[in-house]
């Protein structure tokens, strides 16, 4: 049985897209939990590059003189640099979250998703093969769902038919972690986030956005006239799975069933879980629980579907709890307040 509470061993992470969203509340916990961090990001101008530093100076702060956090600028494209930085920390445990995010995006700028993405990613298998890293854990999508209708979501189903090119590059992740979890042994598990949100989030998603626009009194646009749902997840809900799964590391399935074989095991040392809060929440309820964090009302336009989006994710999280024993904390609504909150006092909408 592992304990979660007081780890044993510490280990050098590596965490790619250390100064993004997810990574930067990734490097606090682990520099809290006394782990070496090894945090790598490019910081692109995708979104706020001020927003990363602020990020990263959060980091800082949280290490505080231990020397637990080093950090590097560059992208993952560059092979030479990454093989240095392996050469030289020998991390233990690596934790994939640099790529382009973004739905919408891929639609302008599909080569970015190929750049960060897929060679990006080759780039850090190909590091992890040569120095034979104990447990690469990566980010995946609930976009690898794309044209699934069957709710929940589970790991099980089909994830051949992505409707946007991000969701392509996520599924072919997974196809590339399980190529190499065969053929060099090395233990992967990815993770399927759904819709991630809280304080520090990404400046592209909906809750940022739709935030600013009612504080601003200017319109939120509501897509497919509000007809969508979302399975939103809280950060610290998130960070926390990610944590557990750092410390349980993917395994063969050695009683894997080659005539009706499971997509998410594998009789390679391959896991993936979807990573939600098996609990959809109405895009108009979202709106609506939102309005009263802010205390403010939105004016709503509403506007046909955007190609690319998906109408509803939903997850089924029965595996994930297994194998970590974790169910996601936070409710929608404090979720949501921890968000509003802090929006407000980031941007200073206090007054
Ligand atoms: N936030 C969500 O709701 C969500 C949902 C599903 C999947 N994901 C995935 O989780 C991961 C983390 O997401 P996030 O919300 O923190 O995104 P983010 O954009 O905030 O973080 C990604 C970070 O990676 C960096 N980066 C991008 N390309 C890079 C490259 N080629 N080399 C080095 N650094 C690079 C960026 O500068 C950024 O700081 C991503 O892989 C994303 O696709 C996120």
């Amino acid at each position: 049985m592992i304990n979660f509470d007081n780890p044993k061993n510490q280990k050098t992470i590596l965490i790619t897209g250390a100064a993004g969203f997810i990574g930067a509340a990734l490097s606090i916990k682990l520099i809290d939990k006394d782990f070496n961090i090894i945090g790598i990001d490019n910081l692109n101008n995708y979104y706020s590059v001020d927003l990363k530093l602020k990020r990263l100076n959060l980091i800082k702060d949280k290490n505080n003189n231990k020397n637990l956090w080093h950090f590097h600028e560059f992208s993952l494209e560059n092979a030479k640099e990454l093989n240095d930085l392996f050469n030289i920390y020998n991390p233990n445990i690596v934790i994939n979250l640099a790529a382009q995010a973004g739905v919408r995006y891929s639609l302008e700028n599909p080569l970015s998703y190929v750049n960060s993405n897929i060679l990006g990613f080759l780039n850090v298998l190909e590091a992890c093969r040569k120095y034979k890293v104990e447990h690469l854990i990566y980010a995946s999508s609930s976009s690898v769902y794309g044209g699934n209708k069957q709710m929940p979501f589970s790991e099980r189903n089909s994830v051949d038919h992505p409707i946007s090119l991000y969701a392509a590059t996520k599924k072919s992740n997974e196809l590339m972690a399980h190529s190499y979890s065969h053929l060099f042994d090395i233990n992967t598990t990815g993770l399927r986030f759904f819709t991630v949100y809280g304080p520090y989030g990404r400046p592209d998603m909906a809750p940022m956005i739709f935030a600013k626009a009612i504080l601003e009194n200017e319109e939120i646009r509501v897509f497919n006239n509000g007809d969508m749902s979302r399975d939103f997840t809280y950060i610290d809900d998130v960070i926390e799975i990610i944590y557990r799964c750092c410390l349980k590391v993917a395994t063969k399935n050695d009683n894997f069933n080659h005539f009706d074989p499971d997509p998410s095991e594998s009789f390679a040392p391959y896991k993936v879980f979807n990573v939600g809060s098996n609990n959809p929440i109405s895009l108009m309820n979202f709106i609506e629980i939102l309005e009263n964090a802010l205390g403010k009302k939105a004016q709503k336009i509403f506007m046909p579907m955007q190609p690319g989006d998906v109408h509803n994710t939903f997850s089924d999280i029965s595996k994930l709890q297994d194998w970590i024993k974790y169910t996601p904390q936070t409710s929608f609504e404090d979720g949501i307040k921890r968000f509003a909150e802090w929006y407000k006092n980031y941007f200073d909408y206090s007054s």
